[in-house]
């Protein structure tokens, strides 16, 4: 099936064993010409945008429509899977291909630097010059789908994130003269308040809240770390209970991205979509952050189609699965999305 042939070349950027395609790097940038060979294969006239999103447009009957656009990022996460981002350009340059000129001119996009704050598609929007509808297929990267034991499913909306920084200082010491008593560790001070962020986001109904990266200094193993910085990803599905979490955890984020609803109408276009492939129209808010909330934040009417994430639903992870036949279906329905709102 071309679509995982291509999603293993992406995969295989770099050697392996999984995606390492920084945001602006070398790897993403051969991510990204690889996808603009297979847009021209299609017969998309490819061009970059000022912020280097790749962007493969198929012009319509009826150019002077808005256009429709589908897409998703390529780059990655360190040590990634190979459905994330990537599923969303490469099913999509398959769809578009697929359906051939419709009377919109249809775009496969494919946003820079989604995995570090939605640069590309941040960027986009700040250049003003905004589609008329977005649709991006993604990975669930969650279990909810499996557990329900079904394919696809339609996103109604996406949470809300904050993303910022915790500094700990303490006093650098010797590790075997410093009584207990006497320490100044900020590394202790740092691990009680990661149990104390876990405590926050337990107490506050789906949210949560992760600290992925960690600094100390100076560093050696037998010196007591005078400084500790780590980072806070804070989650939750609306306003009020963002607030609430961002409150608890304390800190000043220096990301928000607020809780985002997606476009009905888009919406009912994939539900219609998944009738005809005779599945029911389950909904999944997304606990991950995606462009299509950037885009939709920004008005552009937008929504999501999820694919089933096998092996527990474990993404940013070399072990992110979904199944072969999840992933035809899935284009399938990309497929459908596309035609029904090209009407
Ligand atoms: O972090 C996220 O939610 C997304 O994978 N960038
Ligand atoms: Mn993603
Ligand atoms: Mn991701």
């Amino acid at each position: 099936m071309r679509t995982l042939e291509r999603l293993e070349q992406l995969y295989g950027i770099g050697g392996g064993p999984s995606a390492n395609r920084p945001a602006y790097s070398p790897a993403e940038d051969e991510a990204l010409a690889i996808a603009a060979g297979w847009m021209e294969e299609a017969g998309l006239a490819v061009e970059h945008d000022g912020a280097g999103n790749l962007i493969g447009r198929l012009c319509g009957t009826e150019p002077q429509l808005p256009e429709l656009w589908t897409g998703s990022h390529l780059d990655s996460v360190p040590a990634g899977g190979r459905f994330d981002g990537a599923l969303g350009v490469v099913a999509g340059i398959e769809a578009v291909e697929r359906l051939g000129r419709q009377k919109p001119t249809l775009a496969v996009v494919s946003f820079r630097g989604e995995e570090v704050g939605c640069l590309g598609s941040r960027a986009r929007v700040e250049s003003g010059d905004l589609p008329g509808a977005w649709v991006e297929l993604h990975i669930e990267q969650g279990p909810r789908l499996d557990r329900a034991g079904l394919p696809l499913a339609v996103v109604p909306g996406i949470v809300g994130y904050a993303r910022g920084e915790i500094t700990f200082s303490g006093r650098a010491g010797h590790a075997g003269t410093t009584p207990m008593d006497a320490r100044e560790d900020a590394l202790v001070a740092a691990a009680e308040r990661l149990l104390a962020i876990r405590e926050a986001a337990l107490g506050i109904p789906d949210a949560v809240a992760t600290v992925g990266q960690l600094s100390l200094e100076p560093g050696g193993v037998n010196v007591i770390p005078s400084s500790v910085t780590f980072s806070v990803d804070a989650r939750a599905p609306d306003v009020e209970r963002l607030d609430r979490l961002v409150g608890t955890v304390g800190f000043e984020p220096t990301l928000r991205v607020e809780p985002v609803a997606m476009d009905e109408d888009i919406c009912t276009a994939v539900r219609a979509a998944l009738e005809e492939l005779g599945l029911p129209a389950v909904e999944l808010t997304s606990g991950a952050g995606h462009d299509a909330g950037i885009l939709a934040a920004a008005g552009v009417p937008s929504a999501m189609l999820f694919v089933r994430s096998l092996n527990g639903g474990v993404s940013h992870s070399p072990d992110e699965l979904s199944s072969p036949e999840d992933v035809a279906l899935a284009v399938d329905a990309l497929e459908l999305i596309l035609r029904q709102l090209s009407r």
